[in-house]
């Protein structure tokens, strides 16, 4: 296993989020959804060089990265794509927030899936739309959109669907014939999609791979706004370097015409790192992909021997979605922080039965998580 992944990098005085938000405590910060590793020496170089040149004025998108990102669609899904298609953007919240005032009139629905991300339930409030939200529902281990409650809640107000695949929280990787079944729907209604696959190179699971919507067919292209980054994959999140895929010319152009003045462009930074990293991160990140797979299996192995708690296989991304209900805890946020350990609130996705746990960090953090988390359960059980 690669060792460079368990190197500990302290990111305290960092203006770090991630481990700002519990100061001196001595509290693991396992929440927001960054990991504690070094980005690829590739790109770590990249941004080296660029500094030293020195001078930071306005700048373009550069043509290369169009290029990459036209190539990487076609070699890793088949999805032929033009340069005119990618738009910019400084993050991909902005991108679910443009989605929704780009697609239909205020008053009008946009539909979300729940347990979610939560800008996907606040951007449809803040661009001055209803929000409906549909449940996801457990099938075999895995997670995935309840098609018949989507289906019965459309009214003659639904716009937009805000998708997010692989899914956050969770990791569901949506298969080929549960694209097509939502495309048929989206299609059948006359809706569009905002399909946010910003965590699509952190397939985990053996055997399953990502698709794109957009790229099963011309017509589900029509209605889609794909969004992505190598914000995630390649922990660069910091730099705000992400883009917006629409192929249709309309769409696109509604899109462009609400961020007019009030989006940035991305920082000359931001680009100089997604070049590198599209460039030549592919090998680093397929180590530090075996790298989560065992934080994984190791995490899903101890987490369902503590009891109360439930993790189900992660096909995707570094957030395990654990379920205590059966632990029966009052406030679990402030149980866990209590124990030493800071997770996200399932109650801020839309489910307070559930903990996120980011295990983007080195296994010597990972195991004293649980550690940690394993003692104040046992703490807790009735004598
Ligand atoms: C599904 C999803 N979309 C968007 C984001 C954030 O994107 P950005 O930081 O580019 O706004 C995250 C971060 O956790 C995410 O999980």
């Amino acid at each position: 296993m690669d060792k460079k992944f368990d190197r500990q990098v302290n990111r305290k005085g960092t203006a770090s989020q991630k481990w700002e938000k519990y100061g001196d405590s001595d509290i693991l910060p396992m929440w927001v959804a960054d990991t504690d590793f070094m980005s690829p020496p590739s790109v770590i170089e990249a941004l080296h060089e660029r500094i030293d040149h020195g001078v930071f004025g306005y700048t373009n998108v550069p043509t290369e990265l169009n290029q990459l990102v036209i190539e990487r669609m076609q070699s890793l899904y088949q999805w032929q794509i033009s340069s005119d298609d990618i738009v910019w953007l400084p993050g991909l919240v902005c991108g679910l927030n443009l989605a929704c005032r780009a697609v239909g009139a205020s008053g009008d629905t946009v539909i979300s899936p729940k347990p979610v991300y939560p800008p996907f339930m606040s951007a449809p409030r803040l661009s001055d739309r209803e929000v409906c939200t549909v449940p996801l529902k457990e099938n075999n281990q895995h997670f995935t959109i309840d098609l018949d409650a989507l289906e019965k809640s459309l009214t003659d107000r639904s716009r937009l669907l805000l998708f997010c695949n692989p899914h956050n929280p969770g990791g569901a990787v949506y298969r080929q014939e549960e694209l097509e079944a939502l495309a048929s729907i989206i299609i059948q209604h006359d809706l569009y999609i905002c399909s946010d696959e910003i965590h699509c190179d952190l397939i985990l699971e053996a055997g399953l791979q990502h698709t794109p919507i957009a790229s099963i067919g011309e017509e589900i292209s029509r209605r889609t706004i794909t969004l992505m980054a190598p914000s995630k994959t390649y922990n660069i999140a910091g730099l705000g370097c992400s883009f917006a895929i629409i192929t249709d010319k309309q769409l696109r152009q509604q899109f462009i015409n609400v961020r007019k003045g009030i989006v940035p462009d991305v920082n000359l930074l931001g680009y100089t790192a997604a070049i590198a990293a599209y460039k030549a991160g592919d090998e680093w990140n397929q180590q530090q992909l075996d790298y989560l797979r065992e934080n994984r299996d190791y995490l899903q192995r101890e987490i369902n021997l503590i009891p109360g708690l439930k993790l189900l296989p992660i096909e995707a991304t570094y957030l395990a979605w654990i379920d205590i209900s059966g632990a029966k805890l009052t406030n679990p946020a402030h149980f866990f922080e209590q124990a030493g350990v800071g997770m996200s609130p399932g109650r801020d996705f839309g489910d307070a039965n559930y903990m996120r746990l980011n295990f983007g960090c080195p296994r010597s953090t990972l195991e004293e998580a649980i550690r940690r988390i394993k003692a104040a359960i046992i703490n807790e059980l009735p004598a």
